[in-house]
């Protein structure tokens, strides 16, 4: 049978796609409602499989790290509500890993089984899966604004100290108006923007206040707590 479901991909800058949906914590409007936080809209294949109960154990014990960022998190999968529900009480109820248990999810996971969302997402990438989808992750900005999108196949497990590395490095680089270089983590040093003149790069390079590596490449330094401090809500 043909599959008429047309399938966008949010691209970074674009509006987050809009969408109302049945959640385990209730209907959600998205991302209206969600206006003036972070979010992280993320998408996993299906409930009771084990990468994903992993991530979904990781990502709650997370969740009042992402809240101190003022970031909420929100799942989905093409599964339905009941299977949600139950998924979620075994993961409280029986499961121990790592040191986790006892672990309540607390944040909304969507049920999809019409594939709304996760086509109006690209979450479905038949080439890995034409009835599940990828583990895909937005980062959307309190204006509603896709800031970051990764999408990782089934087999693989998200890194959730990389998902809270991007929102405290996305808020620095707004707050601060910098940009952050490969490995960035709070307290590193930061790159300020390239200058526009060969006159401007010359001032740059003999600012006592900043490290130039060379015109194009300067950086300065923002101690942690100033960041943390400054990010945090
Ligand atoms: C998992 O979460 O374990 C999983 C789900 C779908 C395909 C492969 C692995």
């Amino acid at each position: 049978m043909e599959n008429n479901v047309v399938t966008t991909m949010p691209r970074i800058g674009e509006k987050a796609p809009a969408f109302k949906a049945v959640t385990t914590q209730g209907e959600i409007d998205f991302p209206k409602q969600y206006e003036g936080s972070w979010v992280i809209l993320f998408s996993h294949p299906a409930d009771f499989t084990p990468v994903c109960t992993s991530e979904f154990m990781a990502f709650a014990t997370l969740q009042d790290k992402f809240e101190e960022l003022n970031c909420k998190l929100v799942g989905l999968s093409v599964d339905g509500l009941y299977s949600h529900i139950a998924w979620l009480r075994t993961i409280k109820e029986k499961i121990e890993y790592k040191g986790m248990k006892n672990v309540e999810v607390k944040f909304p996971l969507i049920e999809d089984i019409s594939m709304n969302v996760a086509s109006k997402y690209g979450m479905i990438q038949p080439g890995e899966s034409n009835t599940q989808a990828v583990r895909a992750v937005f980062v959307i900005d309190p204006k509603g604004i896709v800031r970051t999108v990764l999408y990782y196949p089934l087999s693989l497990g998200r890194n959730f100290d990389e998902l809270y590395r991007i929102v405290v490095a996305l808020k620095t680089a707004d707050e601060f108006k910098v940009a952050t270089p490969a490995d960035w983590r709070p307290g590193d040093e930061l790159i300020v923007p390239t200058a526009g003149s060969c006159g401007v790069a010359q001032e740059r390079v003999e600012n006592k206040d900043l490290k130039c590596y060379d015109w194009f490449f300067c950086t300065k330094n923002i101690d942690e707590t100033t960041i943390m401090d400054k990010i945090k809500k």
